[in-house]
C-alpha cells in the first residue's frame, strides 16, 4: 500500500520531464540576429564586400576610414543625413549618381562626389555592396 504513494508522484514527475523535453526541442531554433534587421536584398556577405571596397577605394579618402568623416566629405557614421533619410535604397541611389557640385550642402566641401566611385567605376553589384556597408555603419545617424 505505501509503495504506490511513492511510485505515483514519481510517474507524474517522469511524465513532466518527458513533456518539457519535447517542448525544449524548440530551443534549437535559429538565434535571432543582433541589431537592426537587414534591408530586403542585403546579406552579410554584401556588407563584408562593401567594407573592403569602401575602405580600400576612393570613398574613404573623402569620407574617412570607416566613415568617420574627413576634409572633403561628411561623416557617414554620425551627424545628420544631408541627402536622404538613410534608407538603403537612397544610399544606393546617391552612390550611383554621386553629388554634383551644385548639390553640395556644406560649402566647406571643395570637390563633388563622382558617380559610381569615379575611378572605381563600380558596377551595380559593387554599388549595392558599398551601400549595404554604408547602411550598416550609419544606423546611429539621424
Ligand atoms: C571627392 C570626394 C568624395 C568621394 C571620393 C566620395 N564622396 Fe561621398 N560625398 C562627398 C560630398 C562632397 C558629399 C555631399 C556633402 C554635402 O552635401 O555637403 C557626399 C555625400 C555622400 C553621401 C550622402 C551623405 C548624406 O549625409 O546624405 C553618401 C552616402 C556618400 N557620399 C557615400 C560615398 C561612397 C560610398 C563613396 C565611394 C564609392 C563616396 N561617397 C565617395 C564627397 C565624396
Amino acid at each position: 500500500m505505501r509503495r504506490s504513494f511513492v511510485v505515483a508522484p514519481l510517474l507524474v514527475t517522469l511524465a513532466f520531464a518527458a513533456c518539457s523535453k519535447a517542448t525544449g526541442s524548440d530551443a534549437g531554433a535559429a538565434p535571432q540576429p543582433k541589431g537592426p534587421t537587414l534591408p530586403a536584398g542585403v546579406t552579410p556577405a554584401m556588407i563584408a564586400l562593401g567594407d573592403s571596397l569602401y575602405n580600400a577605394g576612393s570613398c574613404q579618402r573623402c569620407h574617412g576610414q570607416k566613415g568617420i568623416g574627413a576634409n572633403n566629405g561628411p561623416a557617414l557614421v554620425s551627424s545628420p543625413w544631408l541627402h536622404s533619410t538613410g534608407k538603403y535604397e537612397e544610399i544606393v541611389a546617391i552612390i550611383t549618381t554621386g553629388v554634383p557640385r551644385t548639390s553640395i550642402k556644406d560649402s566647406a566641401r571643395r570637390f563633388p562626389m563622382n558617380p559610381r566611385g569615379g575611378p572605381m567605376n563600380l558596377n551595380d553589384d559593387q554599388v549595392k555592396a558599398i551601400a549595404a556597408y554604408v547602411w550598416s555603419i550609419s544606423r546611429d545617424k539621424k
